[in-house]
This record gives C-alpha cells, structure tokens and sequence, in this order.
C-alpha cells in the first residue's frame, strides 16, 4: 500500500518535477516545502514538534499502547530519546508516518557519550589521547552502531570547559583548555555527522551544555556560574563555537545561569552570541526539564518561563512541556509570537530533512543492521586501541614499569576484576557483562609464564552510603567482611613478586550529580594501599577515576601510577597492553592534576597576578601570590604524561624574531627519542603575550602534534602560526592581536622552559 503522505501530495509538483526520482529538493526547495508543510500545520502541531519527552520504558510490542503513542498520533511529539533497538523504534516511527494526521517522522536521541555498545574511554580520557583523528574515529564508530540501533541524533560532544575536578562532570568533557577542547569539539562533531547527514550511518550531533556549564560554584553540579564575559569570551566559549564551526546541527542549553538568567532563556546567550555573532544554523534543545527548572531559579510559573525560553531562541523542550502546554495561552497574550515559534519548528523540520527522515522514515530501523554493525571486533579492536593511547603514566620509577611476561602477579583491588565498573560514566548501550575487567586482561595479555591472582583487599570505601551512592546502574558491589579481604589480598601479596593495585573510584563516582568535596581515592583503598606498601613487594598503582584526583599521599609511596581513566568495553586489555610494553603510552594529561583539594581551581593558563612568587621551589614567600601550607604548582601540570622512552628537544627556532602584519611565523624543534623504546609524543606549543591591553595567562596552548619516533630516531617538527593564533578578545570582546613581545615555548607539558622570544610589528620595517 502506497502511504499518502500529505506533505508529499502538498509538495507533489515540485517535488517530483523538479528532482529525479529517489532524490529530494535542496536549498530553495528545502525551504519551500518546509514552509508548506507549516503551514498545513495547526498551532497544536507546531508546538507538538518543539516537545522531546523521554520513551520511559516502552519494550517492544508495547509502542501501540503506550501513553506516549497516543500524543503521537496526536501530533504532540517532535522527537523521542531514551530508546533503543531499531525494531522498538520502528514501531514507534510507524505510529508517527502512519497514524498522525500530518505523518511528521520523529527524530530519535539518546546520550551516545563516548562510544555505543563498543565503548570507548571516557571523554576526558579521550582528550588525553591528543589524537583528533582518533577521536573523530571513535564518534565516527558511535554513529555507525547508534544509527544500525535506529538512534540519529546523539546528546553529544559535551566541551563544557572545567578546571574543578570536584565537579563529576569533568569526566564527560575534554578538561580545562579552550584550545584542546575546541579541536576535540569539532572531531566530535565531524565524526558523528560525517559528510552527509542523510547517509543511514552518520548522525546529529548535539553539543552540550552552552554555556559554562563547567564552572559551578564550589564544583558542585548544577551550582550557579557567575563569570566575566572576558572569561567566557577567552576561555569558556570558544569549544562551543569551534563544535558550531564544523556544522554541528543542534545545540543544547545547560541548567546554569549566565549573569543571573538561566542559559534556557538567556536571550543573550541564545540569540544574541548564538545566532547573530556565531551564525548557528541548527536547532536549540533545552536539557531535561531545563525550561521548568527556571521556576526554582527564580523566574516565574511555568507559563513565564517557557515564553522566557521561547524569546530567548529556545526551539525544543526536553521533558518538562512547558512549551506545549503554555504557549498558546503566552500567544493569545500576546508573550510571544507566532514568527518565532514558526522558526522553532522549521529549525525542528529541517533536521529532519536534512537527516532523510521525511524520505526514508525508517532508514536507521533495519534490524539486519543491528544485528551485524554492532560491538563487532572491529570496533572493539578500535576502542582497545583509543584506550591504550588515552592512558596517562604519571609516574615510572626505577623502570617499574613496563611488566616482563614472566613471574608472579597479584591484582589487589576492589576494581581488579569489577567489570561494570570499567566503562565510565554515561555508558547507556553498554552491555556492562560484555566489559574485560584488569584481571581477564592481563590474564589474556600475560601468556602461560605468567601466574596472575587477584584478591579483592577492600570495599571501595568504609561509607556504606557513599558507597551505594556511587555504585549505580548495575555497577553495585557486594560488601564483604573488610578484616577477611585483607588477610587474603596480603597473603596473597606475600607470594608474588609483583603488586598490580587496582585503585580509585567506582564509574558512578563521577559524572552527573557526582560531586565529590574530597577528591582522594576513598578511605579503604587508601588504607589497603598502606598494607600493601608494608610488605615491601614492588606495586603499580593503576588508577580508575573520572576526575583528576589527589594522590599526592600515594605518589610518595609507590614507584608506578598509571591513570586508566574509564576505558570503555576493552578496558582490561588496554590496560594490559600498557602494563607489558605492548603499547608504550601516550597519554597526555589535559587536566591538571591538584596536590590538595585546597588548590582548586587550579589551571596552567593562569594569570601571573602582581605579587608572583619568585622561586621555583615551592618556598613561601611573605605577601606574595601563595599559600602558607602547600606550594602552588600541581601535583601534574596539564600536558603531561610519561612513556617508557624519553625524549629530547632541541633549542626552538623561529622563521624570523618580528613578524607583521598579513604575515605567519614558523616555529621549529628537533625531537629526538632518546630512550629504547619506540614512541609517541605530543608535541606542545605554547605562547604568553607578554604586555597587553588586559592581563594574558602564563601560558597558553596554541597548536600540537603527536608524533611517533623509533628508539635513537629524530625528526624536525614544524608548526606555522598566523595573526589568529596570537590573538585574543580584548575589553570590546573583539578579538584583537596586539604588536609587542610574545614567548614561544615547545615542549611536552605544560611545565616546560624550551622558550624563545618573538615580536609581532604592524607594519614591517622598510629596512628589511
Ligand atoms: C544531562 C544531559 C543529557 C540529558 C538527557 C541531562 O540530565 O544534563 O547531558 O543529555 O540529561 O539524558
């Protein structure tokens, strides 16, 4: 049976006239029939497509009944998330493109984070990689099997800036640095919608949470954000507008106020940067039940805040409903206005279009695609691999590590072998069961000479409410006899030659609403690690955590810490891969690991103040910039992370000392892999403006490269800058170079003193 869809016999003529057949209209004609189909819209309609409800817990078989089939076929609903499985979604697409009198299809979302049902390391993790190809890959992945499981719009890049790692969300974003964080934003977003949305496999993305969602006050979620605009402007928004550059479709607002109005109906924010400063093209979605959540701000009763939204550039409501059940009412008041709701919905419409939907409405719903696209070895060899390359050494002394494939191993720990603990945070389509825990790994990665044991040793912490909270979503533990786990993990300490302690917090510690004002690992670790210690057997620490942690304690007292992050599915073999040499990591922090909870926030881009210290060794010093109980440098500056090689670099040079106007500078080094091992590094170079029209960091990232070099193997590492990347916004919030000394630095962290000077002239000297 032919389905006569209206809005095809609305458009037939041009439609079909003007485009071979199995085609659709573009440009003129995408507006045209958007436009027609608006205006066969009634108002009731119009505001159905800006509502996005969540599914609950439809199961298949059950669409047809649902209370939400019934607001569809009503015309009530814009899109659905929550919801996976390409039959499900069929179902429910069907109810839409069949039963509703305009046939409108549904656009389906969900969090598709870091990876689908392969999943790979958590965000923050990934960013640690420096690898925007691998990055873009790995959003490139979650496409592929989020679209074979009928999903075509992913809450995703989240590029929300941080510096707090009390905030539990630092884990879903890509750290504390604008530069790092905007080459991250766009991979994302190019990975997810590849070259053409309308392909079957690539999707919308959705950057997240605009805006400054990652500085709450005292790191505590949802807190509120207040900030100069010259903050935001420099270092805020610049990953929003870098993911909104590379053509991201859809926007999402955060929960946090902006100078005292919430982002949801922050015109300012939503219009005036938005739209008019950023040009952004695509649709702006509130977060879950952003728009209601005004009222406990302050702003009104639901019908206030809605219209609030609706005048700010909100287009589409997740959960709350205001903008369906108010705004009539807001309209025959004249609140709002029927052009701007028009806009919302054509905003709404041309995603869909441009995603295939009113063609092929149930293109992403083939279950043969499900069942062979999906957590394939492939993808999974994939995600072991961006595991090994997100991993941080932080310490290696004594060439600890890497492992020899021989001896005795005790894994001690309570996530040693916890496999619904290794995925992260924000792991929706994981199948926690199909996760490799540390002990299948390095049992898989050892070989037979190679004896591997493990013993729990503690619960992950004393508290047992704390403990509950942070074990959520099958990721719960059971708690055991404390005194009993650790006779039997120091017994069997005893017997091996070597300790691999498995340490820190459970996935569930971090992420939403996991806010934590003590960032150590929790108590009983810490105090199996001090056991552990005392029986005097080598021990590397492998590190679990969503956040940067203070293991000042535990770094004096072990010779290895490697930070595993949150790996994803493949977490166990990465991990191992990097314990025995198989792969020599990488990893790069791109969060500044704090000594104390104290020092926070704490970031290399900070501002020199007038009362610097000046001594490099953390002594204090009377009416300066300092702190009586604790120096100010990090426990780990941003950018850093060890290899099991070295490497060397040479003195900079610069293509001239002046550069002018118009003009671009070349900066170039010589690294040398100075160990034995074959590796890779990253490569990073930093600038200060040294005099300026308002204060400029220490110190701030402005390109990178990683790069991989045998044992005894140099190369020449070039990196050309233009009058863009000197540049920053000044009072007007214009973004301005300004003539005068800068410093060049080259090295590979944050902390290093391979510097050069150059100047920048605005006109070039006639001598020369
Ligand atoms: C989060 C968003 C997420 C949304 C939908 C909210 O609570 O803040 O990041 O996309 O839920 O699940």
């Amino acid at each position: 049976m032919k389905k006569a869809l209206l809005w095809i016999a609305v458009l037939a003529t041009s439609f079909t006239a003007c485009n071979p057949a199995g085609t659709k209209p573009s440009g003129d004609s995408k507006a045209k029939f958007i436009d027609s189909l608006l205006q066969e819209m009634s108002l009731q309609e119009k505001l159905g497509q800006l509502n996005l409800p969540t599914a609950g817990d439809i199961t298949t078989g059950t669409a047809e009944s649902s209370d939400i089939a019934q607001k569809i076929r009503e015309g009530k609903v814009g899109g659905l998330f929550n919801i996976k499985s390409a039959a499900k979604i069929k179902e429910i697409q069907r109810i839409a493109v069949e039963e509703s009198r305009l046939k409108i299809p549904l656009i389906f979302g969900m969090d598709v984070i870091h990876g689908y049902e392969t999943t790979f390391p958590i965000p923050l993790g990934l960013s640690c990689s420096w690898d925007t190809a691998l990055i873009r890959q790995t959003a490139r992945i979650a496409a592929q099997e989020a679209t074979a499981d009928g999903i075509m719009w992913t809450f995703s890049p989240m590029v929300d800036i941080s510096r707090d790692p009390r905030w539990g969300r630092v884990s879903e974003g890509s750290g504390e640095d604008p530069f790092l964080g905007s080459r991250v934003a766009e991979a994302m977003v190019k990975g997810y919608q590849g070259s053409d949305l309308e392909d079957k496999n690539t999707m919308l993305a959705c950057v997240k949470h605009f805006a400054l969602y990652g500085a709450p006050m005292a790191g505590r979620d949802y807190n509120t954000v207040d900030m100069s605009r010259l903050e935001m402007y420099n270092t805020y928004l610049p990953p929003y507008k870098a993911a909104v550059d590379a053509g991201v479709g859809s926007l999402m607002a955060s929960f946090n106020e902006i100078d005292g109005i919430p982002a949801s109906g922050n015109k300012w924010l939503l219009t005036d940067v938005l739209r008019e400063e950023w040009k952004f093209k695509g649709f702006v979605v509130s977060d879950y039940t952003g728009i209601n959540e005004m009222i406990a701000h302050g702003m009104g009763d639901l019908q206030a805040c809605a219209a609030l939204a609706m005048n700010a550039g909100m287009n589409m409501d997740m959960v709350g409903e205001g903008l369906l059940t108010t705004l009539e009412q807001s309209l025959s008041e004249g609140k709002v206005q029927i052009k701007d709701i028009d806009q919302s919905v054509r905003l709404i419409l041309a995603a869909k279009y441009d995603l295939g939907l009113f063609e092929h409405p149930y293109q992403y719903c083939d279950t043969a695609r499900s069942s062979q696209e999906i957590f394939t070895q492939e993808n999974r060899d994939f995600a072991r691999k961006a595991a090994g390359e997100s991993m941080v050494l932080l310490k290696n002394d004594k060439q600890t590590l890497p492992l020899a494939k021989q001896g005795k191993i005790a894994i001690i720990g309570p996530l040693g072998d916890h496999k619904a603990n290794m995925a992260g945070t924000w792991s929706v389509a994981t199948k926690l069961e199909n996760c490799v825990s540390l002990l299948e790994g390095i049992r898989l990665v050892a070989g037979e000479k190679v004896s591997v044991n493990y013993a729990q040793g503690a619960n992950f912490t004393i508290d047992e409410t704390l403990q509950a909270n942070s074990t959520l979503f099958g990721r719960e533990m059971v708690r055991k006899n404390e005194k009993e786990l650790l006779a039997e993990a120091l017994h069997l300490a005893k017997q091996s030659d070597i300790i691999v302690a498995a340490l820190g917090e459970p996935s569930e510690m971090s992420g939403e609403s996991s806010s934590r004002t003590d960032i150590r690992i929790p108590d009983a670790q810490r105090a199996l690690l001090d056991e552990l210690v005392k029986t005097g057997k080598p021990i590397v620490l492998v590190l679990f955590t969503g956040r940067p942690l203070d293991i000042s304690q535990e770094q004096a007292k072990v010779p290895a810490i490697l930070n595993a992050w949150f790996s994803g599915t493949e977490a166990g073999l990465a991990i191992a891969d990097v314990l025995f040499g198989d792969v020599n990591p990488s990893g790069k922090l791109s969060m500044t690991f704090p000594r104390n909870v104290g020092q926070i926030p704490i970031f290399y881009s900070h501002k020199n103040t007038g009362r610097p210290i000046s001594n490099q060794d953390g002594k204090f010093e009377k009416f300066r910039s300092n702190y009586l109980d604790e120096r100010n440098e990090p426990l780990y500056p941003f950018g850093y992370g060890l290899s099991y090689t070295t490497f060397e670099y040479s003195p900079i040079t610069l293509s001239s000392e002046t550069f002018h106007a118009g003009e671009a500078v070349k900066a170039t080094v010589k690294l040398t892999n100075t160990g034995s091992y074959s590796g890779k590094e990253v490569v990073q170079l930093y600038i200060r403006d040294l005099v300026g029209s308002i204060t400029r960091p220490v110190k701030e990232l402005k390109a990178f490269q990683k790069v991989e070099l045998q044992a005894g193997e140099s190369q020449v590492i070039e990196f050309t800058l233009t009058e863009d990347d000197f540049k920053f916004y000044g009072s007007d919030l214009k973004a301005i170079i300004e003539p005068g000394e800068f410093e060049l630095f080259i090295g590979g962290s944050s902390s290093t003193t391979n510097k050069t000077t150059l100047s920048y002239s605005i006109q070039a000297d006639p001598n020369n």
